[in-house]
């Protein structure tokens, strides 16, 4: 960052310092990633600087060929990747992709159903906190008290009497296999529209580690930072006959010009996702996933659901005694990040939790496999179970830093 020190070292510094951080951290937050270089170049482009209103052969603006190239590929690869009928790679962020596709499709003051935040959701399926509660009528489905899985009886009984316009599969932090097959059927059931939201898990679905949306959804959305592995940003997919009002939703009704170096990076995040070294990266942060699991488990953590099936799970510390607010900051002064994150049924307001998340897709790009999980498990649980006493922290972030420099990422940033 040559010029950037010269012109403005306060910036400089502080990217100086996440670096720093990424490099020498544990990231066990099951939504981050690290991104090839390639795809940090291709956001760093100059194609930050052009505007593009509209879409490829259709702006409003002169100059779009090379921009016009960069979005047709990234249609190209996202449609052939998922077996997709239409895709727009506009939406900034996975948030807006869900806009995108209400706006597309029902009306404010319309109902839509979705997973209930509290026990796995997104703010962005009806949270009153967010524009989804704000203007859309939002009716929630939660999990079994005892199980932890989608109560699935309750998501029918609810579509019966509230006839949604759409209802939304997808969470943030639910451990389990959805069926896509069952939200289809109870969509039909009552002719609302099926939106699945794979946020979490489209990279495992690009890969085939994960069963796919795409034959039941009427619309498909993700952000593009998490399991997917690109740049922070989203894509919304439709069947073809959304495709225009999807396309008028994003732009013109929800954004402007779209971030034109952010399409880059998603093109050659697309790129990647299609080689066979990302499929083997999906299965290996599946099986560090499920080790992470068992190995807490053994150790006496109550794991929400009793496993994973996919790259997060949930830990309920409620036997242990303490919150997930003091967990997450125990295991962060060791140099283990993660997120204090609500169980279902929970009794502490979302600052505190009772739970934290963990994931593995960052671990696995860092390439830890199964020797290394367990070494992180038993750290997890030194920390957890000394209640974060200074010898055990200091001694945990010891043993990571020598762990860690046998994985570095980013060498020579
Ligand atoms: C299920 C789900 N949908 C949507 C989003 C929103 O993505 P973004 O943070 O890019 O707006 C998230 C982010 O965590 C998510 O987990």
């Amino acid at each position: 960052m040559f010029w950037l020190n010269q012109t403005d070292p306060e910036v400089h510094e502080a990217i100086a310092q996440e670096l720093k951080r990424e490099q020498e951290k544990l990231v066990l937050i099951a939504s981050e990633n690290y991104v090839s270089r390639s795809i940090l170049e291709a956001v760093g482009s100059v194609m930050t600087n052009k505007y593009a209103e509209g879409y490829p052969g259709r702006r409003y603006y002169a100059g779009c060929e090379a921009v016009d190239q960069v979005e047709t590929l990234a249609i190209e690869r996202a449609r052939l990747l998922f077996g997709a009928e239409h895709v727009n790679v506009q939406p900034h962020s996975g948030s807006q992709a869900n806009m995108a596709v209400y706006l597309s499709s029902i009306r404010p003051g319309d109902t839509i159903l979705g997973m209930d935040l509290s026990h796995g959701g997104h703010l962005t399926h009806g949270s009153p906190v967010s524009f989804s509660g704000h203007y859309y009528n939002a009716v929630f489905y939660g999990v079994h008290r005892d199980t932890g899985l989608i109560d699935e009886q309750q998501v029918e009984a609810l579509a019966k009497q509230h006839r949604p316009a759409i209802i939304i599969a997808g969470a943030s932090a639910y451990p389990r296999i959805i069926d896509f097959a069952f939200f289809r059927r109870v969509a039909n059931e009552v002719g609302a529209i099926l939106l699945v939201d794979m946020a979490h898990f489209s990279g495992l679905v690009a890969t085939g580690h994960h069963p796919s949306p795409f034959p039941h959804a009427d619309f498909v959305t993700t952000s593009t930072h998490k399991t997917l592995r690109g740049p922070r940003g989203g894509m919304a997919f439709s069947k073809s006959n959304w495709a225009k009002a999807l396309d008028k939703a994003v732009f013109p009704m929800m954004q402007g010009g779209p971030l034109m170096h952010v399409i880059a990076g998603k093109a050659v995040m697309l790129k990647e996702a299609l080689s066979p070294d990302f499929k083997q990266y999906s299965e290996n942060t599946l099986k560090n996933a499920k080790l992470l699991a068992s190995e807490l488990s053994e150790a006496g953590y109550r794991i929400s659901t009793g496993g994973t099936d996919n790259h997060l799970m949930l830990l309920d510390l409620r036997n242990k005694n303490l919150t997930g607010k003091e967990a997450e900051s125990y295991l962060a002064q060791a140099g283990i990040i993660c997120n204090k994150n609500g169980v279902p049924y929970d009794d502490k307001p979302p600052t505190v939790t009772s739970g934290i998340r963990l994931g593995t897709p960052a671990i696995t790009t860092r390439g830890l496999g199964e020797k290394e999980v367990v070494k992180i498990a038993s750290m997890i649980h030194r920390i957890l179970d000394s209640k974060g006493q200074g010898s055990v922290i200091d001694s945990v972030k010891s043993e990571l830093v020598s762990l860690l420099k046998d994985f570095p990422i980013y060498a020579g940033l």
